[in-house]
């Protein structure tokens, strides 16, 4: 059994020159022949950019959620990338279908203008490590069209590798879970190729938790049954906090690491709702709505929060199919410009593993915060405690662009009865 094999540091090195290269071929892989560096210099499209992803991440979370997934980690960020990827090779049509799902603009400067947006939110420092993989595996009798490849590992988009699909499927199955750290039960070649992502936030709560009390308590359904039991994490801290009609809930923002690059927010309902319709009513103004409805508050906030590992293996081509796209698996035709002969992935799959939990690597000193209180007023009261016993929704931001790098949904206690 070969060993699967990197083409990507071979399509770096000849990167430079096929983005020069001002070839003009019929379809619509003429977006790829762009030379970037004849681009007008956008002032601004940071704005659309978050529209946009605030769009995509609305759209495939309820999208997840509606196949009665009840709890669930998932990266829009690294799905949007990983699409992103696959559309700049696809045919017309289908291009057109996937700029569409991902609110991808058809201006290939400004589709640029967002690779260069989202491939840099990623980040791998001693606080604050979010590591994600896009790759499309293909069968080694399958070749990449370099100009496309190219193009996508040139934008970070995707990385290419090539694996014994066809000749052995069983060891290619199994190299692929090994590189993923994965089990992908579903994982299907039946197909020439594979798609699959990973995102890991990996442990460094730190400068969140550190100090956190934790104690075995009991969790609640949103119906207020006592359903288990989870390690709660307590601490005291400035944050914002907000409460949103909309979904119902009180909604909590933390800052994590030093220079608060990333930012966790909670979203909790509060009163007897059923989680499914308000997920289900979801709109893409979602976002900005509670992202609005944040305020410092004057005093610190009472914050407990269940330490958990949520690790999600998302079968991404039937939410996909769920959202209209289907010829990119099984139509030649739409494939075309990707390899020869055409990639038809037969599999999806996303890996998102998110840890919380109070132990750190690092330990920076955290002020400490008076515990001397004035008498609250109901409201103060209110938004002076956020104790997330029951079921909750959340998000992984950047907070540059507030991209939303991993949304969850909370639901089942860790010790459940
Ligand atoms: C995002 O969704 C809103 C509401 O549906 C819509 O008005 C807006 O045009 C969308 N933006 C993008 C970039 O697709």
């Amino acid at each position: 059994m070969r060993a699967l094999y990197l083409l990507v540091s071979l399509a770096l090195c000849s990167a430079s020159t096929s983005k020069r290269g001002i070839v003009r071929v019929q379809g619509s892989l003429d977006n790829l022949y762009i030379n970037f560096g004849t681009c007008p210099e956008y002032t601004n499209v940071l704005e659309d950019y978050r529209e946009a992803m605030n769009n995509f991440t609305v759209e495939t979370f309820k999208e997840v959620a509606s196949h009665g997934t009840y709890q669930y980690v998932m990266s829009p960020l690294s799905m949007w990338m990983t699409i992103a990827g696959m559309a700049e090779g696809a045919d017309y049509i289908t291009q057109h279908q996937l700029f569409d799902l991902l609110h991808l603009p058809r201006d290939p400067c400004v589709r640029h203008k967002y690779y260069q947006l989202a491939a840099s939110r990623y980040s791998l420092t001693n606080d604050a490590a979010v590591i994600s993989n896009r790759v499309l595996v293909i069968d080694e009798g399958v070749t990449p069209n370099p100009v496309w490849h190219n193009f996508v590992a040139g934008n970070s988009l995707l990385d290419v590798l090539t694996a014994p699909i066809k000749y052995n499927p069983i060891g290619a199955a199994s190299k692929i879970r090994q590189i993923v750290y994965a089990n992908f039960p579903r994982l299907d070649l039946h197909g020439n190729s594979v798609l699959v992502d990973t995102i890991d936030y990996n442990g460094l709560w730190h400068t969140a938790f550190t100090d956190a009390v934790v104690k075995r308590a009991p969790f609640y359904s949103l119906s207020g049954k006592n359903i288990g039991a989870v390690d709660l994490m307590t601490v005291r801290r400035h944050g914002r906090i907000g409460y949103v009609p909309l979904i119902k809930s009180k909604v909590l923002e933390l800052p994590i690491g030093k220079d608060k690059k990333y930012s966790l927010v909670i979203a909790l309902l509060v009163g007897n709702h059923d989680l499914h319709p308000i997920i289900s009513e979801l709109k893409s103004s979602i976002i900005p709505t509670v992202l609005g409805s944040l305020r410092e508050t004057k005093v610190p906030i009472d914050v407990a929060l269940p330490q958990f590992t949520l690790n999600s293996e998302l079968d991404a081509k039937t939410i996909l199919e769920g959202l209209g796209i289907t010829k990119l698996w099984t139509d030649p035709q739409a494939t075309r410009y990707i390899s020869t002969p055409p990639a038809l992935p037969s599999s999806y799959v996303q890996r998102a593993t998110l840890t919380l939990n109070k132990d750190g690597v690092h330990l920076p000193p955290i002020a400490e915060l008076r515990s001397y209180r004035p008498p609250f007023s109901p409201e103060e009261s209110f938004f002076s405690e956020f104790i997330a016993d029951r079921p909750f929704m959340f998000a992984l931001y950047d907070t540059e662009t507030y991209t939303c790098l991993m949304a969850s949904v909370y639901t089942e206690p860790t010790y459940p009865y």
